[in-house]
């Protein structure tokens, strides 16, 4: 017996990077064991940016590969990209109607939104939250593993839930936010969160030479200026992802640059062996699945026509409710 249902979404990014990996995908590939999995790449709401859309259908492609590389399992969840389950456009515009307006301007992403593009403030961005509280209540989850940025989101979509209930009685479970407990993981610059959108990203898909590559571009201790100069570990962006890929080795990591006996370059060449050894099982899988004609295709094609069955009776459910004739 499964604990709950889960549901997840994550805009089409693309390749994955190695922040994704630990931030979010790992913890969507363990609740598969305990939980009724649903995740989904939300391609309709990457539209509110209207970034890049000529590029959405391949991002939704490699992103796709990417998880079922890591471990997604289409036997285990439903894997499906959210707009071929066109019901949850239905159920957002019915949840518009019990969303007051001052919900949702007062929300803090969307006022960061109008400073990102100012030029582009469309009616879909004021919308977000309602999109993604219909994404998870078309499927009647109970639980929704998000990280911290989510939960003023996560908190509208209760609210909402709450009003449709108080106007139409009780329908959804009101869904709780499960916050990803892993640590901040940092880009390669050493200042912001690892993004692709920050060009600081290490890629899952990436081969070892682009890897070892790409980390010895990295920023480390600033201090650091030559090879016999001592380190400091605790500030060094390059230290911190060591805390991901030698774990074991991590006291000895920092003697040594302590005591200037390793330079930066050998730390680097370190954390890139470590990195690339980690990474070696996802890579195999990425390939095998790759080559394999029409793979992805079909199992987003699957997971289209599972989540459509839920979505029906949700909607049809809703429709009642409210009173459409
Ligand atoms: N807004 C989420 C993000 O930017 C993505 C998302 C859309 C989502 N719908 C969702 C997350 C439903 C959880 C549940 O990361």
């Amino acid at each position: 017996m499964k604990k709950g249902r889960v549901f997840s979404g994550a805009r089409p990014t693309g390749r994955q990077h190695i922040g994704n990996y630990l931030g979010a995908i790992q913890n969507y590939v363990g609740l598969q064991q305990t939980y009724e999995c649903i995740y989904c790449i939300v391609d309709v709401h990457a539209l509110t940016t209207l970034e890049e859309t000529h590029l959405l259908k391949e991002n939704t492609r490699e992103m796709m590969l990417d998880w079922l590389a890591a471990g997604l399992d289409p036997e285990k969840s439903i894997l499906f990209i959210q707009s071929h389950v066109p019901e949850v456009m239905e159920l957002h515009t019915l949840l518009s109607m019990v969303t007051p307006l001052s919900w949702l301007l007062r929300v803090a992403t969307f006022k960061e939104k109008v400073k990102a593009q100012p030029h582009n403030v469309n009616y879909g961005l004021v919308g977000y939250p309602v999109l993604m509280t219909a994404d998870i209540v078309l499927y009647k989850a109970d639980t929704v593993p998000v990280g911290e940025d989510q939960l003023p989101h996560l908190e509208v979509a209760r609210e909402i839930v709450r009003r449709f209930h108080y106007l139409f009685g009780p329908t959804f479970p009101e869904p709780k936010a499960k916050l990803t407990t892993f640590p901040l993981v940092l880009g390669l610059d050493g200042e912001r969160k690892m993004s692709k959108s920050y060009d600081n990203d290490i890629e899952l898909a990436a081969s070892p030479e682009e890897t070892t590559q790409r980390i010895m571009t990295a920023f480390t201790d600033p201090a650091r200026q030559y090879r016999s100069d001592p380190g400091h570990p605790e500030v060094c962006n390059v230290y911190s992802l060591h805390h991901f890929y030698n774990r074991e080795q991590l006291v000895e990591i920092a003697e040594q640059c302590r005591g200037a006996a390793i330079g930066c370059v050998d730390c680097k060449q370190l954390l890139a062996d470590a990195v690339n050894e980690a990474l070696v099982p996802f890579r195999e899988r990425r390939a095998e699945i790759a080559q394999r004609t029409g793979h992805v295709d079909e199992v987003l094609a699957d997971g289209a026509r599972r989540a459509h069955a839920i979505a029906k009776e949700t909607i049809k459910e809703v429709k009642e409710k409210m009173g459409l004739p």
